[in-house]
């Protein structure tokens, strides 16, 4: 019998990967760089559904009707080409070679053309949901050519989440549209998890409301708008007691975050085309800061605070939640914004309606939000801005008090917000009439005849500034 796919890379998320299309009756063939991986694999869960063991690379292929579907699971970087310079050879023209890793997607534009030169399909996918996402239906964010999507998609829809019936999976774009949705939305993760972060620091520093209590008060933000898995899980983490100690477990955990770089290259990519997503950059930069122990600690001791004492209004929780909320849909509008800058720069018709879509359910910055920004984007009329969709306008109309109030007391008490703050920057310069630019400009012009426009006549023009300061109409240099 031959198998629908092969998977080589077995590590927990490829192993359920293939697991997860096992049972969904799709007969999968299994292979790993040591095959003692593949057995642990079926000595476990090998009655799951119909799997066929390889020890070799060409065994893997041998087993596979065509066109032939091989799913890589490996290390983003050299191991995912060393992985295609071993297949390669061994497949024929129309065979798909699939990564479902967190792949930068620069890499799998340039692997997609060379290996569509041999006419071999590589597709980027994205996944997203973590090990138990993979396993029982994660979210899946497909890119490379149409076609080979017609040969992969109805197996990765079977085996992506579902909401109401509908899979969390389709084609997103060419090439590598598929990585790049994904990575943006990692961008936005990071942002959702620092929001939920600076809401907390501000809810124990400014209110002295301990994790315990938090914790309910989570559960309770999780029955409203803010409703999400990232939500959720924060109220579990902060209601976890170490059992060593029998402190609140984030009281023992060190206060430096991790990370494993689609954050960071999220906003190299955002840098690049130029695309303001500031609550992802600073939600990037404030895990950087978060990590630099030795600074932190000399920094606690030699700089001053001169906090300011500010009475705690009791609507100050509800303020939070408020402000978490105002400037998650800030995030999203932001990481949304920049797909449609990628879009125009790499040719990929992106559709933020489907884009959305996806992330209702399996991936990790799922939300109760998302059914509503899908909705948004599949209207007629298309917002230029997900904050101009007229449900957002409202809703952040409502909580601008709130979020006005909550930065300005985490300031006055030396709470760092950075992407709460930062969101707020970014709407206020959304919706300002005359910002500071006007002056960076004039800047600009004197001391490098950069030029600048004028807001009553067309052309670009330069102030002699080292002469008489008369104003001549000029080449725009930028
Ligand atoms: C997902 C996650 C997943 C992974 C991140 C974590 O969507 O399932 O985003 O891809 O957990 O890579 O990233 P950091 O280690 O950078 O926080």
């Amino acid at each position: 019998m031959s198998a629908h796919i092969g998977v080589t890379g077995l590590a927990v998320m490829g192993a359920n990967l293939a697991r997860n299309l096992a049972r969904n009756g799709f007969t999968v063939a299994l292979h790993n760089r040591s095959v003692e991986k593949t057995d642990t694999l079926l000595e476990k869960y090998g009655t799951e559904g119909d799997f066929v063991r390889t020890e070799t690379l060409q065994e893997l292929v041998d087993s596979l009707e065509k066109p032939r579907r091989v799913l890589i699971m490996v290390k983003a970087g050299k191991p995912v080409d060393s992985v295609i310079e071993q297949l390669e050879p061994l497949l024929e023209a129309g065979d798909i070679i699939i990564d479902a890793g967190n792949s930068h997607y620069e890499d799998t534009r340039r692997r997609e053309a060379a290996l569509a030169k041999k006419d071999l399909h590589f597709v980027g996918v994205g996944v997203s949901g973590g090990e138990e996402g993979a396993l029982n239906g994660p979210s899946i964010m497909p890119g490379g050519s149409k076609e080979s999507y017609m040969a992969l998609g109805p197996l990765l829809e079977k085996i992506s989440a579902k909401v109401d019936g509908e899979p969390c999976c389709a084609w997103v774009g060419t090439d590598g549209a598929g990585h790049f949705v994904k990575m943006v939305h990692n961008g936005i993760e990071y942002a959702d998890m620092q929001v939920i972060g600076e809401a907390f620091d501000l809810l124990r520093s400014g209110a002295g409301i301990e994790p315990a209590e938090q914790s309910k008060i989570f559960t309770e933000w999780n029955k409203g708008d803010l409703s999400s898995f990232l939500i959720e899980i924060s109220a579990e983490v902060l209601g976890h007691v170490d059992a060593k100690t029998g402190k609140p477990f984030v009281d023992v955990v060190v206060d430096a975050a991790g990370q494993k770089g689609t954050g960071r290259w999220t906003v190299i990519s955002a840098l690049e085309l130029g695309s303001p997503v500031s609550g992802i950059a600073e939600s990037v930069f404030a895990r950087a800061l978060s990590s630099q122990a030795a600074q932190r600690k000399l920094g606690q001791e030699m700089l001053a605070g001169n906090e300011v004492s500010v009475e705690i209004p009791e609507t100050f929780v509800e303020d939070v939640r408020q402000a978490l909320y105002a400037s998650k849909l800030v995030s999203y509008a932001q990481g949304l914004d920049m797909l449609t800058s990628a879009a125009k720069e790499y040719g990929w018709d992106l559709k933020l309606d489907e884009i959305a879509s996806l992330w209702r359910a399996g991936c990790i910055i799922r939300a109760e939000l998302l059914k509503d920004i899908t909705k948004a984007y599949a209207a007629d009329e298309k917002p230029a801005n997900l904050l101009f969709a007229p449900a957002f306008t409202k809703a952040i109309a409502d909580a601008l008090p709130a979020w006005r109030r909550v930065v300005a007391t985490a300031v006055q008490l030396g709470i760092p917000v950075p992407v709460f703050s930062s969101s707020l920057a970014y709407y206020d310069g959304l919706r300002r009439k005359r910002v500071a630019a006007a002056l960076i400009q004039g800047q600009r012009d004197l001391f490098g005849a950069h030029t600048y426009g004028r807001v009553d006549a067309e052309g670009t023009f330069h102030t002699l500034w080292g002469e008489d300061k008369s104003e001549i109409e000029a080449v725009d240099t930028h």
